[in-house]
């Protein structure tokens, strides 16, 4: 079974042709990320407007690289589209998308929990990986219980999954989302946008040691998070308590030590996290996504927690950690298989529920 997803809910334009829920036949995404690094941050009216421009052409394209003639009959089984939580304006373009063909072509439309999707990433398999990545995807029974950490721009949600689509909600951040952390410190020192991926740079050969920076981790048995502080930390010693010390520079503030040491930080929150979460939940396997995920600092430290202490981690190739249209469309069959098809009716819901 085909399914078409289409990904709109903030400054990626995706749409993805996945076959059974596993195999992705074509992955096509455009990110905005020229149109909103003047602004530091994604402009929502901005992002609209880009997803209209381009949304069909998007998905024509995914089509084309599944090998699909778009005037078969139908090209695809079903269409399924994130519609929560996310940017307005942005989830109206992918969902007015998705209801046209859904109609036109006469099949299912699925409605997809963007956040969850991002958690069904990790068991979609890459293009050429043959049979081995559809082993999580086949084999529920194999995958769960487990515990699931979205770490994104929008999200840091832990959870305790029971399968593809039934996620409790264990543990939420309070303030900033840990990409959004990541955003503002590279913006604090000067790198540009999006912050995840210039930290990332920027701390290559840097000290992980050498700046303190807090690690909240809140009550000793809280599953919640708070990144404020250490952005805040990270704008004291950057711009001084005053906050008046001019941008940095390398004879200030060595900006290699400033990323490696916010990565380390930021790592040693989120192990914590997970570790206390298999704890209070009786796990041993932990599933991670989100466009945070895609950190090598992290991979390397979620690695250990593998290699160390034997947890069974799950997590998404680098291109799928960010937002795309496969994680929608392999959701999307899930949910297809469940019997969880919308009519035209259907609305956005930009907060998570
Ligand atoms: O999942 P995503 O594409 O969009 C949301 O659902 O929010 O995540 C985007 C976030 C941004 O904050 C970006 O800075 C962060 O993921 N990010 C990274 C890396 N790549 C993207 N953060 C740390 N390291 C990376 N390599
Ligand atoms: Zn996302």
């Amino acid at each position: 079974m085909r399914i078409l997803g289409i990904e709109t809910t903030c400054d990626e334009t995706g749409a993805a042709v996945v076959e059974d829920g596993a195999r992705i036949l074509s992955n096509i995404v455009l990110d905005q990320i020229p149109l909103h690094e003047r602004f530091g941050g994604v402009v929502p009216e901005i992002a609209s407007r880009a997803h209209v421009q381009v949304v069909t052409r998007i998905i024509e394209r995914a089509l084309a690289r599944a090998g699909i003639d778009p005037a078969s009959e139908p090209p695809v089984d079903a269409v399924a589209v994130a519609n929560r939580p996310g940017l307005v304006g942005s989830l109206l373009v992918g969902l007015a998308a998705a209801k046209s063909l859904a109609l036109a072509w006469d099949v299912p439309l699925v409605a997809v929990d963007h956040v969850h999707a991002h958690i069904y990433a990790s068991c979609l398999e890459r293009p050429g990986q043959g049979e081995s990545g559809s082993d999580d995807a086949g084999s529920a029974g194999s995958v769960f219980p487990a515990l699931s950490l979205v770490i994104s721009g929008g999200h840091t949600s832990l959870y305790r999954s029971e399968g593809w689509t039934r996620h409790v909600l264990l543990g939420n951040t309070l303030d900033d989302a840990v990409g959004e952390a990541f955003d503002k410190a590279a913006a604090i020192l000067g790198l540009g946008y999006p912050g995840g991926p210039a930290i990332s740079r920027a701390a290559s050969g840097g000290n992980r040691r050498a700046v303190k920076l807090p690690r909240t981790l809140l009550d000793s048995d809280s599953l919640d998070f708070s990144f404020s502080g250490i952005k805040t930390a990270v704008l004291y010693h950057v711009k001084g308590q005053d906050g008046r010390r001019a941008s940095p520079n390398r004879e200030d503030v060595e900006i290699a030590d400033v990323a490696a040491s916010f990565e380390s930080a930021v790592a040693d929150v989120l192990i914590e996290k997970i570790r206390r979460g298999l704890s209070r939940e009786r796990l041993d396997r932990v599933i991670v996504g989100g466009g945070v995920a895609a950190n090598r600092h992290l991979r390397e430290r979620l690695d250990e927690l593998r290699s160390a202490e034997g947890i069974d981690v799950r997590i998404p190739p680098f291109e799928l950690c960010t937002d795309n249209g496969a994680m929608i469309a392999g959701l999307g069959f899930r949910l297809l298989e469940e019997g969880s098809t919308s009519d035209l009716s259907l609305e956005v819901q930009p907060l998570t529920t």
